[in-house]
């Protein structure tokens, strides 16, 4: 039991309405397992050239779960999500936010690398998609960041543009999870004039989501 449901059960304060945030042992085993499947996984034609899975990485029991488009050529290398140019501005951007990579989970709407890093398409997405919803149903973050429109499209189910997806609350299917569209870093890099707005995302996520 959390330090929070234990102080509320000892003043009778009714707990039904507390999200767990932490995963059950049984839970841990399950994402072990999972990670396993995906290693294995041959459901598209992204694993014929692949090098390595890239399943994701960081806190499995965060509160903070961040989504991105699909591994480059790096993680595709070492099997890790966002190490690249693209990682290292979403690293400074966590700085910014006071967090570090291993206060967050960080993965991908594709867990194989796209041959010439092209877009993922719908097949590839859907191929991937029992593994993204069981990832975000195991750590049960307090909040979703999606990075980009590839996995905005693919989490909010639509098609907007990310100017108006971008500095609203959107949640994620049938939960209370919070979900929060920002620009994708690599986007940021090829459009350096636009890095701010990812200070008004930081700023709208700090003054509407509480993940204290
Ligand atoms: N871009 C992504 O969307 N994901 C990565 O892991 C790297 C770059």
């Amino acid at each position: 039991m959390s330090r929070k449901k234990e102080l509320l059960t000892l003043m009778n304060i009714d707990t039904s309405w507390l999200k767990t945030n932490y995963i059950t042992e049984n839970n841990q085993q399950s994402f072990h397992d999972l990670r396993l499947e995906a290693n294995n996984c041959q459901k598209c034609q992204l694993a014929y050239d692949r090098n390595n899975v890239v399943f994701g990485k960081g806190n499995e029991k965060a509160d903070i779960f961040i989504i991105g488009e699909a591994p480059g050529k790096e993680e595709d290398l070492t099997g890790e999500p966002f190490i690249g140019r693209a990682g290292k501005l979403l690293t400074e951007i966590l700085f910014s936010m006071n967090l570090s990579r291993d206060d967050v989970y960080i993965t991908n709407t594709v867990k194989c690398r796209p041959p010439e890093n092209r877009n993922p398409n719908s097949e590839e997405i859907s191929s991937c998609s029992n593994f993204l919803d069981k990832q975000i149903s195991l750590i049960s973050p307090k909040v979703i960041i999606l990075l980009g429109k590839i996995a905005a499209e693919r989490i909010l189910n639509t098609s907007e543009p990310m100017s108006f997806l971008r500095t609203k609350i959107h949640y994620y299917k049938d939960t209370a999870i919070p979900t929060l569209v920002f620009y994708h870093p690599a986007y940021l890099l090829r459009s350096p004039g636009e890095k701010k707005k990812v200070w008004e995302d930081i700023l709208f996520m700090r003054e509407n989501i509480n993940v204290s």
